[in-house]
């Protein structure tokens, strides 16, 4: 009789072989059962993508594409990227698929390159106002690059304002214009972006980073029909692993893939398309339709509660899974709100809010997600309760005890890695 095969994790082995690397994994795990995690970008994946997480695929190298690799012996690898790129055209309905870009940035690195040349003029959310370090901040390869010109939000209502983005488009006709955000609660008018665009002959790109996992359960409208790129993050509301893919027209699949391998990447990291792969089919399913429905009730219960206890929702509340909070009211900074909850176990992030008179590392606002609160199964009641909780915890840190106890109250019951989900 052989010995059993090894097919992926083995935390026992690990831990006898390495007992002090196998704690932190062990410390970790014990983070998120004593504690909430409010951050917007996380989530908690299911034990099917950490299985091909941990997986042999991680030893293979595959520079190039599924029957067109640089190395040998890609056979068997090729048949996980391909379920990965048939997984992500149907659930989103795309014509073409890159699964190999290793993170959200990657990718906007990788479209970039396919779509502009250094010195050419983007157009794209600023920072402050919600847009990603890659939609052309100064410390960023973007902000660089490129000669970045960006739009915002208004005053009043904290909208995008699609006036003045239609207004700097004619003014300084960039060759691409980008859409999306990552600290923007609101639905984006894919159809305004679409007309701007092509008014000025430009690209439009959709970082959909954030909302979609909303898109892919149905419960947003897609991106997909009205950009000519889609870039994403697969660690978010969609509940894969760690990573980056990016969607596009039949007309712009060879310039991606050359963008994304030999541009910018090397070797594609198979253990996550992979688990990139297990994601999409497990998205596709109708539960998933479900979850992403519940993700965006909940932002709003969360967004409603904070909302009456004086933490303004900015633009007044949410359409997606997350709320960006307004604490100005309430006379604490983003930077203290964030240390008060982290002491009653709420793990949530400091986020400038429009017009912020505050320095970024010091805020007026926190940024607040529901997506790994509802993979635990938690519903709007408990989102009301969270959202007192967090309320009373950013006024009066000596309520942190109290809060910590109605923490564990509520997670004793909604663990995470627990139970099937
Ligand atoms: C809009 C947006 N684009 C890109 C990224 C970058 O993703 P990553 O951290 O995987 O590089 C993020 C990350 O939060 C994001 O919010």
């Amino acid at each position: 009789m052989g010995a059993e095969p090894y097919y992926g994790p083995d935390f026992g082995l690990l831990r006898r072989q390495d007992p002090e690397l196998a704690q932190v994994l062990l410390d970790e795990l014990e983070r998120v059962r004593v504690g909430i995690q409010l951050i917007a970008s996380e989530n908690f994946t299911s034990p099917a993508v950490l299985a091909a997480l941990g997986s042999t695929l991680t030893n293979k190298y595959a520079e190039g594409y599924p029957g067109r690799r640089y190395y040998g012996g890609c056979e068997v690898v090729d048949r996980a990227e391909r379920l990965a790129i048939e997984r992500a055209c149907r659930l989103f309905g795309a014509e073409h698929a890159n699964v190999q870009p290793h993170s959200g940035a990657s990718a906007n690195l990788a479209a970039y390159a396919a779509l502009l040349q250094p010195g050419d003029t983007m157009l794209a959310m600023a920072l402050p106002h919600g847009g990603h370090l890659t939609h052309g901040s100064k410390v960023n390869f973007s902000g660089r690059w490129f000669d970045v010109v960006s739009y915002g939000v208004r005053r009043d209502n904290e909208l995008i304002d699609y006036d003045e983005v239609r207004d700097l488009a004619l003014r300084h006709q960039p060759k691409l214009i980008v859409c999306g955000a990552t600290a923007y609660p609101r639905l984006i008018d894919f159809t305004a972006f679409r007309g701007i665009a092509d008014e000025v002959g430009a690209w439009l790109l959709a970082d959909m980073a954030h909302p979609i996992g909303l898109m892919a359960g149905g419960a947003i409208p897609s991106a997909v029909p009205y950009a000519d790129v889609v870039t994403f993050t697969t660690h978010k509301a969609l509940r894969g692993p760690r990573g980056g893919a990016i969607l596009c027209t039949r007309e712009l699949a060879g310039r991606i893939d050359r963008a994304v391998f030999p541009f910018v990447q090397g070797g594609p990291l198979m253990h996550v398309v992979a688990a990139k792969a297990v994601a999409f089919a497990e998205a596709a399913r109708p539960e998933f339709a479900g979850y992403a429905r519940k993700v965006i009730a909940n932002a709003q219960a969360l967004a409603e509660s904070l909302d009456a206890e004086g933490m303004r929702a900015v633009s007044g509340g949410t359409d997606t899974h997350l709320v960006l909070v307004d604490l100005r009211g309430a006379g604490v900074t983003g930077v203290e709100a964030e240390r008060r909850c982290a002491a009653a176990g709420i793990t949530l992030n400091r986020n400038a809010i429009p017009y912020d008179p505050e320095p970024p590392a010091v805020t007026s606002g926190i940024r607040v997600g529901t997506p790994c609160v509802t993979t635990q199964g938690m519903g709007p009641e408990e989102l009301k309760e969270l959202g007192s909780l967090v309320a009373r915890v950013v006024r009066d840190p000596g309520a942190a005890e109290e809060v910590r106890a109605r923490v564990a109250g509520l997670l004793a019951i909604h663990q995470p890695y627990l139970s099937e989900f």
